[in-house]
């Protein structure tokens, strides 16, 4: 007797269509180009800004100009869980549901750690991880309720490797995993995956901030000698959206860096 193993049909051209999501911090960089792709996918698609709408409103025009999904703007400042609540209320208001929470905000603030204050440890803490645990914790109900969710957490090769000046964000994007592994546990068995991307040196306005020659000894040490761009960082959380049987996984998105 053969057994045939048969996979599940998805619609290759809108394979989100229906599903909602939540990206955070889509205004800039890597949150806009997975709301962008997400929204390609056939996705509605719920991103937030802290205090940029200028620039969220152009992430909206494109989508718009393309004919893509659906892409509504909310203020939310993730360190703050009277805004997650907000946003997660008026998400669910508004769409009826929540299947994909895209947890993508995060901030630097580089120093040696002899002069970092503690203000500068404190809001990358409350941001980069406080953050994830107010957006998560604000949609989590809804997904166990529903039976199916995606929680993909975007981490950074600094909390693999560490990076000098960064112990702020290196700990804060190393606890990421922890949170991802634990939660992943928890919600194997109720139709909710989570995982994390860790991109490495992407082209972004965070890391053109960087100094010029830190920056180019960087990219001198780069297996593939470039920066990757946003979109393939949208590519990977793409796959984990699509993913049924992966959870508690990190995905390395950085041209062969960090192995
Ligand atoms: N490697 C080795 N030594 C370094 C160094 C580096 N990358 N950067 C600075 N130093 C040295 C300095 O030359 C100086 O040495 P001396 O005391 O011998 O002169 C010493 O360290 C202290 O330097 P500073 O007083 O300038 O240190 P600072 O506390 O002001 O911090 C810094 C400087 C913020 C670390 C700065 O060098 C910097 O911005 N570095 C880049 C940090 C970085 O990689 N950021 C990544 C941003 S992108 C991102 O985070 C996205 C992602 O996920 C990948």
């Amino acid at each position: 007797m053969t057994t045939v193993f048969e996979v599940e049909k998805v619609n290759p051209l809108k394979p989100l269509e229906g599903k909602v999501a939540i990206v955070t911090g889509a205004s800039r960089g890597i949150g806009a180009e997975i709301a962008k792709a997400l929204a390609r996918n056939g996705a509605t698609v719920v991103g937030t800004y802290n205090s940029n709408p200028a620039s969220i409103e152009e992430v909206g025009k494109v989508i718009a100009e393309e004919g893509a999904g659906t892409f509504h703007a909310i203020q939310a400042d993730v360190s703050v869980a009277e805004d997650t609540e907000r946003l997660a209320t008026e998400v669910v208001e508004k769409f009826g549901k929540i299947d994909i929470l895209i947890n993508n905000a995060g901030i630097t603030k580089d120093r040696t750690f002899r002069k970092m204050t503690k203000e500068e440890w404190d809001a990358v803490i409350n941001v980069n991880l406080s953050g994830i645990f107010n957006a998560t914790k604000a949609v989590i109900n809804h997904m166990l309720e529903q039976q199916y969710g995606r929680i993909i957490s975007i981490r950074s090769i600094v909390g693999q490797a560490g990076a000098f000046g960064q112990t702020n964000y290196a700990a804060s994007k190393a606890g990421i995993l922890g949170f991802t592994k634990s939660l992943a546990l928890e919600t194997a068995s109720k139709g909710i995956t989570v995982n994390a991307v860790c991109p490495g040196y992407i082209g972004t306005e965070m890391v053109a901030a960087m100094p010029e020659e830190v920056l180019q000894n960087i990219v001198s040490q780069v297996p593939m000698k470039r920066l990757g761009k946003p979109s393939e960082v949208a590519q990977a959380v793409l796959y984990l959206i699509q993913a049924d049987f992966v959870t508690g996984q990190a995905i390395s998105v950085n041209g062969g860096l960090y192995m």
